[in-house]
């Protein structure tokens, strides 16, 4: 039995893709807040925005006891789990957390997180070798610096802070500028 199997609707915490792409049917959605957690680039994506040649970065969420990660959750029926976990199957796990709903309510909600122990976790880096790996990989759902660039818009957009987040963000921008400049 994996976390809220046999339930009805779950809450969805989304803080990574899920927030700019969704994809999903769902019944409502409110802005929501992880406390206990920071979103963090420090999970390889091999299948969506790098491949096993060249990995791209992804968000995962690590334990940080005075921090919170803002974000989106989706209310979703079971039917969801499954596209979720199929979409999410490169070392991401379903966790029950306590999330806190923009309207003050408190709910037990799902939450797909990469651990250390999982293959495809790299763990943190020197920003300018994260910006640099992002900026060049690659994969079948887009550039990796695509999926930074529309996160960093969207929590923009959402009124939610994230500094790990916005300065990969100008450090990818600095990198796809020098890049250009060589090029061009
Ligand atoms: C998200 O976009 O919120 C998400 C990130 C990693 C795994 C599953 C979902």
């Amino acid at each position: 039995m994996t976390a809220f199997d046999g339930c009805a609707q779950v809450w969805l915490f989304a803080y990574g893709s899920l927030i700019f792409r969704p994809d999903i049917d769902y019944l409502e959605s409110r802005r929501a807040r992880l406390p206990g957690y920071a979103r963090r680039f420090w999970q390889a994506s091999i299948d969506h925005r790098g491949t096993p040649q060249q990995p791209g970065r992804v968000v995962t969420l690590v334990e940080a006891p005075a921090q919170a990660v803002d974000g989106l959750a989706y209310l979703i029926t079971p039917e969801v789990f499954a596209y979720l976990d199929e979409r999410e199957r490169n070392g991401y796990l379903r966790l029950a957390l306590p999330l806190h709903l923009e309207d003050g309510r408190e709910v037990s909600g799902l939450v797909y997180v990469a651990r250390q122990d999982n293959a495809s976790w790299l763990g943190p880096a020197p920003q300018e070798d994260m910006a640099r790996q992002i900026a060049r990989a690659h994969g079948p759902s887009g550039p990796n610096h695509e999926y930074l660039l529309r996160l960093a818009q969207a929590l923009r957009e959402l009124g939610c802070h994230d500094a790990h987040v916005f300065a990969l963000e100008q450090a990818v921008l600095g990198e796809l500028a020098a890049s250009h400049q060589l090029i061009g």
